[in-house]
């Protein structure tokens, strides 16, 4: 097992990577000591995972299947008033609807509502066991309860795995706009399973691909030539390969939001390709798009920006290009014209005085952000990608990453 830690002063935190993690009654008590748990996960998930995962939390003691509302109590300890004795845990599951579209307001309130009703109080944890709608959202969660409640992430998808569950950013979506309600609120800890991965589909597994080679991009070129290695390995999900590739990614990150948890500079960097990759979001309406295969082309119409602006030469964009197709990623973008394009991008969070702040490469292993670009290479660039096909539909749809 590989442990980093997240340095945030008091609000420290450890990133557990390794296999079998999420079965050891071990790592789970020493890491989730909390007695009364609230465990929120998804329909697809939990058939998967959640009753050994509840098991390992109860020490191996019997686990009853709970739907909303309902749970299992187990361990040691003689009777309290509640009937449960001082150390035993109680474990609630919440089992959410799968997909983007359920990110909202109104699911979070269900799990409020599973908090509430089983009287939790500021001493409960949610552990969130689930790709990045499930943390996010869970996040979200224990970030607004009773101001504020522990949480523990527990992803289940490589993009959770390298990116989402790390840092501290917990969203649901507003009809006007993915991510706009949310808050910064760092987990106690991130338990990275390498295990339960295997059941992730194929597509999903190149989508969290996307964000792998992001950060050898942005911040590690030997890196970069370790994928480059290592793509067939990380394919098959080879499990050091796989250790290797999350415990960089969650290095470059952990590093990163150390020094900058709020974005107010050098966190940015992550975005790299997001801008470009939420155009493509947006403008097909997240349908047919993961999004590490929109920030996929992301990468690379940055990559050709940065090119034109004499950044970095052809070959790191021809390598870059075909990293990503070994990853089974998209390298075209969709058809959705230049301007209609450059709209999305200007409601980007990173606009400033209606100018697109771009992070573009430097070169490999180095990037920056960059606001001073000529307009007319921005948009010769789009037109490369996007087509030159003019723009009809006004943008109405906001993102935050
Ligand atoms: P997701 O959570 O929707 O998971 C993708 C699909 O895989 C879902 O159908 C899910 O049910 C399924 N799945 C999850 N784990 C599985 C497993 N082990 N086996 C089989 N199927 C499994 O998508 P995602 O890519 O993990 O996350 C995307 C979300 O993360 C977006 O909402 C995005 O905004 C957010 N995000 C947040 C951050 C952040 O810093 N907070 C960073 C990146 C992305
Ligand atoms: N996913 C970008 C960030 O966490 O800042």
């Amino acid at each position: 097992m590989q442990t980093l830690t997240v340095e945030l002063g008091e609000r420290s935190y450890p990133i557990l990577i390794g296999s079998g993690l999420a079965r050891s009654p071990e790592v789970l008590a020493r890491h989730v000591p909390h007695r009364d748990v609230l465990l929120v996960t998804n329909t697809v998930v939990a058939p998967l995972y959640a009753d050994a995962l509840e098991q390992a939390l109860l020490g191996g003691a019997r686990s009853a299947d709970g739907a909303d509302g309902a749970g299992s109590t187990g361990g040691a300890g003689s009777a309290g008033g509640d009937g449960r004795g001082p150390m035993a845990r109680r474990v609630v599951r919440v089992v959410l609807p799968d997909g983007e579209q359920y990110k909202t307001l109104a699911t979070a309130q269900r799990v409020f509502d599973a908090l509430i009703a089983n009287r939790y109080g500021r001493d409960a944890l949610v552990l969130a066991l689930g790709g990045g709608v499930v943390g996010d959202l869970a996040g979200f969660v224990a970030a607004c309860y009773q101001r504020g409640i522990d949480f523990v992430q527990m992803p289940t998808t490589l993009m959770a795995h390298v990116d989402s569950a790390v840092g501290g950013k917990t969203a649901v979506n507003h009809p006007g706009g993915k991510n706009l309600i949310g808050a910064f609120h760092q987990p106690r800890a991130v338990i990275a399973d390498i295990e339960l991965l295997r059941t992730l589909p194929d597509r999903e597994l190149s989508a969290g691909l996307a964000e792998v080679i992001k950060y050898g991009l942005i911040r590690d070129a030997a890196f970069f030539s370790w994928i480059e290695q290592h793509m067939d390995a990380l394919l098959v999900r080879e499990p050091t390969a796989l250790a290797h590739a999350i415990g960089r990614s969650c290095e470059i990150k952990a590093a990163i939001v150390g020094r900058d948890e709020r974005e107010s500079g050098e966190r940015a960097l992550l975005n790299l390709g997001h801008t470009f990759g939420h155009a493509i979001e947006s403008a097909t309406g997240y349908v047919g798009w993961l999004h590490g295969e929109a920030v996929a082309v992301g990468l690379l119409i940055a990559a050709d920006l940065a090119r034109r602006l004499g950044r970095v030469d052809v070959a790191l964009v021809e390598r870059l290009r075909t990293l990503l197709a070994r990853a089974r990623l998209p390298v075209q973008a969709p058809p959705i014209g230049a301007a209609r394009a450059l709209e999305y991008m200007q409601i980007d969070k990173k606009v400033q005085s209606r100018r697109v702040r771009l992070v573009l490469p430097a070169g490999l292993g180095d990037a920056t952000v960059c606001a001073d670009y000529p307009d007319a290479v921005l948009a010769d660039t789009l037109a490369a990608w996007f087509g030159a096909v003019p723009g009809s539909t006004a943008p109405s749809a906001r993102t935050a990453s």
